[in-house]
């Protein structure tokens, strides 16, 4: 039968996709990493059916491998036989556990049939919650900001693993960045926090990145023209830029038109 590796988004268990939860739903066990993913998953499923697994804190890579045997080697036999659910939060293929166990599994246990179900990662996720656009024709690089790191380059950044918020803020905007950090975002119990300010979470919590964006690489839009006339300024003609609508097709939206505008 099936492993399904299944994303549970961000916190919220209503972020949950329906395919996720139907899946979840159809498991005989749902194999939780963590304390918050299954506390996400429990709104989903009854405990009795998740199964616990332990990983040592350890940068051990000896160690880390062995816990993963061990994970693979638990999982395996109820997965030949029927349906089970490996879950994590966000997405399970974007910087997850996820990755360990399909691995382990494809190398012991290749007769172990896998399948993902994508989920809400806070790689997007982080847009709604700090009122961010990324908008088209932009671009936007995922890096990691672990122990003060402050990466540079991109117009804008996604940083992963933030854990010493003021050096990291010292760093970005020396370097020309605005910066604005998300913890524990769209996670219940009121526990979401949202600032620009690092002094504020200068304690270290897993759960926090930093959107990192230098303010010249704004990306003007054809309907910039509507604020623009909200705020005293005349509407273009109605034209659209030709670029913009090639690159809304690039994105795959599907364009308008000029009729019926
Ligand atoms: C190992 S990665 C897991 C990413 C996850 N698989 C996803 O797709 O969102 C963990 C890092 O993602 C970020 N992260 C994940 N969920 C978050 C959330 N709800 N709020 C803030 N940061 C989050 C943090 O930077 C954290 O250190």
């Amino acid at each position: 039968m099936t492993l399904y590796g299944v994303g549970l988004g961000p916190g919220d268990a209503g972020l949950v996709t329906v395919r996720g939860r139907e899946v979840l739903q159809e498991a005989e066990v749902v194999y939780s990493p963590g304390r918050l993913s299954r506390s996400v998953a429990t709104e989903h499923v009854p405990g009795e059916r998740i199964g616990d697994l332990d990983f040592p804190m350890t940068r051990d890579e000896e160690e880390l491998r062995e816990a993963w045997r061990e994970a693979a080697a638990a999982i395996a036999p109820s997965a030949r036989d029927g349906t089970v659910a490996f879950v994590t939060l966000g997405d399970p293929n974007v910087y997850s556990t996820f990755g360990h166990l399909r691995r382990t599994l494809e190398a012991f246990h290749p007769d172990v049939d896998l399948e993902v179900v994508p989920g809400v990662s806070a790689l997007t996720a982080f847009a709604t919650a700090l009122g961010v656009e990324v908008a088209a024709g932009s671009s936007i690089a995922l890096r990691e900001g672990a122990r003060g790191a402050a990466p540079t380059g991109p117009d804008r950044m996604v940083l992963f693993k933030v854990t010493d918020a003021p050096a990291t803020h010292e760093g970005l905007t020396e370097a020309g960045y605005e910066v604005t950090f998300g913890r524990r975002l769209f996670m219940e119990q009121g526990e979401t926090l949202v600032t620009d300010d690092p002094a504020e979470i200068d304690e270290r919590d897993y759960y926090t990145l930093a959107y990192a964006e230098r303010p010249e690489a704004r990306v003007e839009q054809a309907t910039d023209a509507f604020v623009e006339a909200t705020s005293g300024e005349t509407v273009a003609d109605g034209g659209v830029a030709t670029e913009e609508r090639a690159v809304a097709e690039g994105c795959g939206d599907e364009w308008p038109g000029v009729t019926g505008r």
